[in-house]
């Protein structure tokens, strides 16, 4: 009998859960032109009960949406090609708005994120839709931002906010490795979505200043642009369970893992899919 797929919106402007796909090597074509279809709508995927995958079932499917792509300076989980593990109990605590790995020139296009160890209650994860950003903006702040571009680095003050569960031992060995080479890329502020066209706020936590601008006022441009990305108009939260599956569009979303669950421990495992590099309004 076949299996229905469905595709639930779960906020008004970015996310979707997808019910009827189990995530395998083997998905028919179809089912993965149509992940691929919905995540350009819907920015970010959401996916139940896929608790059958392990690190190569993860990283298998995960190859269906393109190249993998590992991460630059924190080593890959053992035993696996690209696996990059979150946890909680080791520094890993994602806890400010970012778009993944922007400090490098071709960024990764897409995440793929599965939940292992999951608090009770706590450890929910937000995006934020980033076209939706830009379009709320006046035409005179789009025009501004148009013509910025911008530094991302991974040396600059990641895990800035204090993390009293977190010891300062595992703190400073998260940051020497995160930073173990130093990164320093310049992208267009404004992003032009390679498959939908649409124009994207390229931020998040990397960005360590914009190009041409002294720092109080690169720092104020940088909060006016942000504030409208986390607008909660233009997030979604998701809360995990075990076994769910999460796939976004990182040229298309900022995300943020909350961190309001103390002790308990939340382990989350992330593969990235390779992408281009970006290209801003004048190409
Ligand atoms: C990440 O930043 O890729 C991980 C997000 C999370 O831990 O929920």
């Amino acid at each position: 009998q076949e299996v229905q797929v469905e595709i639930i919106p779960v906020a008004g402007r970015i996310g979707a859960e997808v019910r009827g796909i189990r995530l395998t090597e083997d998905l028919p074509a179809e089912a993965v032109d149509t992940i691929q279809e919905a995540l350009l709508a819907h920015k970010v995927l959401f996916f139940r009960g896929q608790g059958h995958l392990d690190d190569a079932g993860q990283e298998a499917f995960a190859k269906r949406l393109g190249e993998l792509y590992a991460h630059p300076t924190v080593p890959v989980k053992a035993g696996t090609s690209s696996v990059l593990e979150l946890d909680s109990e080791h520094g890993g605590r994602a806890n400010s708005w970012h778009t993944d790995v922007t400090f490098v020139e071709a960024y990764p296009k897409a995440s793929v994120l599965r939940g292992i160890v999951i608090p009770p209650a706590g450890g929910d994860t937000v995006w934020a839709n980033t076209a939706a950003a830009y379009n709320d903006l006046t035409p005179e702040l789009q025009e501004l931002a148009n013509n910025l571009r911008a530094i991302h680095t991974n040396a600059y003050d990641y895990a800035a906010t204090v993390r009293k569960e977190v010891s300062a031992e595992d703190l400073r060995r998260h940051r020497a490795v995160f930073a173990s080479t130093v990164y320093e890329t310049e992208h267009p502020v404004v992003r032009v979505h390679p498959e939908t066209g649409e124009r994207h706020l390229l931020l998040g936590h990397f960005v360590k200043r914009i190009v041409g601008l002294k720092t109080p006022d690169s720092d104020r441009i940088i909060s006016i642009l942000q504030e409208h990305v986390t607008r909660l108009e233009n997030t979604v939260r998701w809360r995990w369970s075990a076994g769910d599956v999460v796939i976004w569009d990182n040229r298309a979303t900022q995300h943020y893992a909350v961190n309001d669950y103390g002790q308990q421990h939340r382990v989350v495992r992330r593969v990235t899919i390779a992408g281009e590099v970006p290209v801003g309004v004048d190409g």
